[in-house]
């Protein structure tokens, strides 16, 4: 849908801005965002966040100036809405996308209001969240969520901003989580032969004997 790299499907809208975030925020670190923003968004930014020792510093976007001048080495994300709920004044997305680029710092986008119609990656997003509650689902009955990364924000530039992904971590043995990751995955592929091949071959056999 929006050209991006990888996406992640979790249970609610609410729960992709969070995860956005605490992919590559942690205690000690901000965020910069817009104060245009759903309320709940606004609740999760201004309230849940600072109990985890996250500082969400809100800036007006009608001057994308203002996101440089509240950023500094600890800043980790810009958070806006391409069309902001309830007001649903255009957001200056690439603006605010281009000084973050020029600083290291990704623009996480909510593009609820807008699928379809925007496509921030055109713009300068490095990741966009949506509500699949809202316009995607069209008729409200089932929550849901879509976080999608554009595959153009280079996370490994900076290690020091993004530590989370670039560093060593010691609750994976040292190794970073994506390193982590890929060699359990191909490790346990290496042994997949192991898990299905010797204990169910036999049982194959007898299903396609007794069919
Ligand atoms: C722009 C925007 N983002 C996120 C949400 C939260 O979505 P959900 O209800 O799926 O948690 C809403 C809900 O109205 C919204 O309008």
């Amino acid at each position: 849908m929006e050209g991006g790299a990888a996406a992640l499907a979790v249970a609610s809208g609410q729960t992709a801005s969070a995860f956005a975030i605490f992919n590559i925020a942690q205690a000690g670190d901000n965020i910069v965002s817009s104060t245009d923003l759903y309320g709940g968004t606004w609740t999760l930014l201004s309230q849940t966040l600072k109990q985890f020792g996250i500082e969400v510093r809100f800036v007006d976007p009608a001057d994308p100036e203002n996101f440089r001048r509240a950023t500094d080495a600890k800043t980790r994300a810009y958070f806006d809405e391409t069309l902001p709920n309830p007001k649903l004044n255009g957001s200056r997305v690439k603006e605010v996308a281009d000084i973050g680029r020029s600083l290291g710092v990704p623009l996480i986008l909510d593009n609820t209001a807008s699928p379809l119609i925007a496509r921030p990656f055109e713009h300068g997003a490095a990741v966009v969240v949506y509500s699949t509650t809202k316009y995607i689902g069209g008729h409200g009955t089932a929550i849901g969520v879509a976080i999608v990364d554009g595959g153009s924000f280079d996370w490994a530039a900076d290690a020091d901003r993004f530590p989370l992904l670039n560093k060593p971590d010691e609750a994976y043995s040292g190794r970073t989580q994506q390193v982590s990751g890929l060699i359990s995955v191909l490790s346990g592929w290496a042994r997949a032969a192991l898990r299905f091949a010797i204990p169910l071959a036999p049982r194959a056999d007898a299903a396609i004997w007794m069919a």
